[in-house]
């Protein structure tokens, strides 16, 4: 190619950056919206006696790298420090859930290096990260927009940066990846690192000093946040690459020349064409696989620190093939994916007791798709990944953070198809659709009314409509693969879900991929079987009519059974006589469970009984089948005690 193609191809590279980076700055109705929601704040803060304190913005609303899809962060700064910055916060979450000042999604976030509280603005649809006192942060927004001032390409090549990393998911520690700010100091680093350098060290220049004490964690550190801030009395920098030329030299500098195993990202110290060793940092261990990119003040803190193998590696691919793209087509929306993904994840950590039930209980509020569950035999503390349909559905389940799943406190993260790829190669996963688990649940309770219906009659003892779905038969789960970019293989035959009795078999679900052939009877029985089977049952006394080998055979379903004291006014507890009855109950139950059966004392029944497909219907709909039916009646008709069974 001759060097005039080169010429034209790279000034076509410029004009299509600056249109680009033109039209994700056109965000002055953020901007207002910004400056509402900020005063909004304020007058909360002043209606909650913390007059002292003043609401600022800061990371990219305030430090130039601002993007479309950028959140409002707003902190509440100024003497507060003698309550503690949960305490302030849970304040302001009291007040925002009982007025009305436009703000919906209401999460606390406390678990956190930062704790804060985030919020959608309804008008605006605006993200707003809140927190108390995080003075380093206001810092290093002002330090990144300092460098943004000195000279425009950084600002530009950040914001280009930042759409290509989160284009591509490729923002987010919990994923293994770097946050939004740390891809900001590779952008300041590399611009420093060029010969002559597009902005000098600011850290360096400034003698002064301005120390900022830190609470990060619930400690106390002082640190040096001092750098020059009258970049107008800076000569401009002698180097004069195009934005379309720093572009690929970005990529370039970090897939080729810097040496990612003996040298750090630290904009503290970096001077052009010199290297930071990154084992003379010393206040942090590290070692070669790890990369170091260290934050300007809090030297504590590597933001590469949570960097996975898979993360590094997917972000050092995307690298290499936008480099090799800019330099043989030279087009930059070659560079971002064709559409956005579809999906939408959070992942979060589960303790042993958390089953898929508790979790699709909990999230079916906000449309939960699918859940995918990892077989908790392999893992001790196992994370488990929602997928929603879109990001609100995601924004509004995030409401549940640091609330109780069963035992567990969730803290849920964000995450993306590639967290989920990562946490399959280390343990396999099971997959439940919402929609399945719905359908089960429905044909369930409808199966239990219609009992109710043909047992019904005078004395009878009604089952009421009433199916606890925390217990009752999980739709079968589709076993997760690791995928092949960027869907996973065809779904391997349902495993047991986690969370059941061991052995509990899945009954047939309508409408899903069938089980494969199963080495123990069929789901539906063969004409002759079930013959047998009744015959077997009618010669046996009741008490030995337990089904064989219930635990065993498919189409057997677990049945939540509870005995409720539905006693009149003026008996209302269990009198000797009743809790005998209850033991007999109990008893005659035996016949169709197991020994999960509860003793009376809980007034919970698991039943194992048979269900079988409704073959005369031909829907596919499991049913109790005959005997169980002729048997369960046979017991209630019996039973005297003023004890209903739901
Ligand atoms: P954000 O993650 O919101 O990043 O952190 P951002 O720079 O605003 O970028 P986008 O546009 O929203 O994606 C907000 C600010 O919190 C501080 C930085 O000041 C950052 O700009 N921060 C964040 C830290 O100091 N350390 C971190 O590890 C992360
Ligand atoms: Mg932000």
């Amino acid at each position: 190619m001759s060097a005039l193609d080169d010429a034209q191809k790279l000034n076509q590279l410029n004009q299509e950056l600056k249109e680009f980076v033109r039209a994700g700055s056109d965000t002055r109705d953020r901007e207002k919206s910004a400056r509402r929601i900020k005063l909004c704040l304020d007058g909360l803060a002043r209606n909650l006696g913390l007059g002292t304190g003043a609401v600022n913005m800061f990371g990219s609303f305030s430090n130039g790298f601002k993007t479309g899809t950028s959140d409002l962060d707003v902190l509440l700064a100024g003497n507060v420090h003698n309550e503690s910055a949960i305490s302030i916060l849970q304040r302001f979450a009291a007040n925002l859930e009982s007025m009305d000042l436009g703000f919906t999604n209401i999460t606390k976030i406390f678990q956190a290096s930062v704790p804060l509280l985030k919020l959608t603005d309804k008008d605006s649809e605006m993200e707003v990260d809140f927190c108390v006192g995080n003075e380093l942060g206001l810092r290093n927004s002002f330090l990144l927009n300092t460098y943004c001032k000195y000279d425009m390409r950084a600002l530009e090549l950040g914001r280009l940066v930042k759409e290509w990393a989160k284009k591509h998911e490729l923002v987010g520690t919990t994923d293994g990846c770097l946050n939004s700010y740390a891809y900001m100091l590779l952008v300041v680093f590399y611009l420093q690192s060029l010969q002559p350098p597009v902005v000098p060290n600011l850290q360096l220049m400034e003698c002064e000093s301005y120390l900022v004490n830190d609470r990060k964690w619930g400690g106390e550190d002082m640190w040096e946040t001092k750098f020059f801030t009258d970049v107008d009395s800076l000569p401009k920098s002698q180097n004069t690459m195009t934005i379309g030329e720093l572009l690929p030299g970005f990529f370039h500098f970090y897939t080729r020349d810097f040496d990612w195993r003996h040298h750090a990202v630290c904009i503290r110290k970096q001077e052009p064409g010199k290297h930071v060793d990154k084992y003379s940092l010393l206040l942090l261990p590290t070692n070669e696989d790890q990369w170091y990119v260290e934050d300007p003040f809090d030297l504590k803190h590597n933001l590469a620190g949570k960097c996975s193998r898979a993360g590094k590696k997917r972000i050092m691919d995307e690298m290499a093939n936008a480099l090799s793209v800019l330099q043989k087509q030279g087009v930059w929306s070659k560079c971002l994916p064709a559409k956005p993904s579809s999906d939408f994840y959070m992942k979060c950590r589960i303790s042993q007791s958390v089953t898929p039930p508790d979790i699709l209980e909990a999230f079916e509020e906000f449309d939960l798709v699918k859940l995918h569950f990892p077989k908790s035999e392999t893992s001790r503390m196992p994370q488990a990944f929602l997928q929603f349909g879109d990001a609100s559905s995601r924004r509004r389940a995030h409401t549940k953070n640091e609330t109780y799943i069963v035992d567990c406190k969730v803290q849920l993260h964000y995450s993306s198809f590639h967290g989920l790829a990562e946490a399959l190669t280390q343990c396999p996963f099971s997959t439940y659709e919402m929609a399945s688990y719905k359908m089960q649940r429905q044909v369930l309770e409808a199966r239990v009314g219609k009992l109710q219906g043909t047992m019904g009659g005078p004395g009878f003892m009604p089952f009421e409509n009433k199916v606890d779905p925390m217990r009752f038969q999980m739709p079968p789960p589709v076993d997760v693969r690791p995928p092949a970019h960027p869907f996973w293989a065809p779904p391997a035959p349902p495993a047991r879900p986690p969370g059941l009795p061991a052995a509990a078999p899945a009954a047939p679900i309508p409408g899903r991929i069938p089980p494969p052939a199963p080495a123990v009877p069929p789901q539906v029985r063969g004409k002759n079987e079930k013959e047998e089977h009744r015959r077997e049952i009618k010669n046996k006394p009741l008490a030995a009519a337990r089904p064989k080998a219930p635990r065993e055979a498919t189409g057997q379903a677990w049945l939540y059974v509870e005995l409720t004291d539905n006693f009149p006014k003026d008996k209302p507890k269990f009198s000797p006589e009743d809790a005998q009855n209850l033991k007999k109950l109990h008893a005659h139950f035996q016949q169709f469970s197991s020994s999960e059966s509860k003793p009376p004392a809980e007034k919970t029944i698991y039943l194992s009984v048979p269900l079988t497909v409704d073959a005369k219907s031909g829907s596919g709909d499991p049913i109790l089948d005959d005997e169980t039916q002729q048997k369960l009646r046979e017991i209630l008709q019996g039973f005297p005690s003023p004890v209903s069974v739901t």
